[in-house]
């Protein structure tokens, strides 16, 4: 396009940015149950996105087809623009998507060094160290206090803290949380919260979060609710209805 006379033209809008997840048309199916219903879904860089919905509507189903334990029948899932759906869990982990799977998820007979070591695995040779960076404490300093304890000892909100920790250990672009606080006393929902916000404020890193606790949901910038297997509303979360809270949250 040629601009004849700048000055008379409006404003530029510039493009908006390119999606870091892009979920087209995802249709995934348990055996012969069809449990994801032509899903569309957006994470752009940076942002924190919240999947809301009642149990067993398909949350933890959409979040395991990301990670690429699941596979779908139709549809795509793309990372930075690159189709992604042919890939193992592994090369996800590697390719930036760090995943913390519903339910404790620290090995119990490793100490929590250990555990947060393990999540190095999700980085190239080339880059390993086994320090653990200063910024992942100050987002969880309970943990630097308890370095050699074992995993199983620590408290479930603890366990929680570190599960997070050693997702962020691989350095991913995505964090993919599934319901962390489920089970966790309130005030270390509200610490795991801010650590997740603050992670998203300090490192530019995007959220796929999958959560039931309102105030959690409302830190989001966005928000798709989902019901029977299918997004049914999605928006910018301080547009969130009492009328969709009390649909897609158990609250
Ligand atoms: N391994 C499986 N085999 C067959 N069906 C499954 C399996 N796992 C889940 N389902 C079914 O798929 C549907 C979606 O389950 P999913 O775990 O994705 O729901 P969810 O929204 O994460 O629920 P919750 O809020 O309880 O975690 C449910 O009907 C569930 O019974
Ligand atoms: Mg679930």
């Amino acid at each position: 396009m040629v601009h004849v006379n700048d000055s008379l033209m409006p404003p530029a809008i510039s493009d908006p940015p390119m999606p870091l997840l892009q979920i087209n048309n995802l249709n995934v199916y348990y055996g012969e149950s069809h449990i994801l219903r032509n899903v569309d879904m957006n994470v752009l860089p940076g942002k924190m996105v919240c999947l809301i919905g009642r149990n067993g509507v398909g949350k933890t189903t959409l979040l395991k087809t990301v990670m690429g334990l699941l596979s779908p029948r139709l549809g795509t899932v793309c990372l930075a623009g690159q189709e992604i759906n042919r890939k193992t869990p592994d090369q996800r982990a590697r390719l930036g998507i760090g995943y913390v799977p519903q339910g404790r998820d620290v090995i119990p007979r490793l100490t929590v060094k250990e555990n947060l070591i393990l999540g190095l695995e999700a980085l190239t040779k080339r880059s390993k160290t086994q320090q653990i960076p200063e910024e992942i404490f100050e987002l969880f300093p309970v943990l630097k206090t308890m370095l050699s304890r074992m995993g199983g000892d620590l408290s479930g909100g603890q366990q929680q803290q570190l599960a997070i920790a050693r997702a962020l250990m691989g350095q991913p672009r995505l964090l993919v949380l599934d319901e962390p606080t489920e089970g966790i006393q309130p005030s270390i929902i509200l610490e795991i919260e801010a650590a997740v916000r603050r992670i998203v404020e300090t490192t530019g890193v995007s959220v796929l979060l999958v959560e039931q606790h309102l105030h959690f949901v409302r830190q989001a910038d966005w928000y798709y609710a989902m019901q029977k297997g299918g997004i049914v509303a999605s928006g910018p979360t301080r547009e969130l209805s009492n009328e969709v809270i009390q649909r897609f949250l158990a609250v």
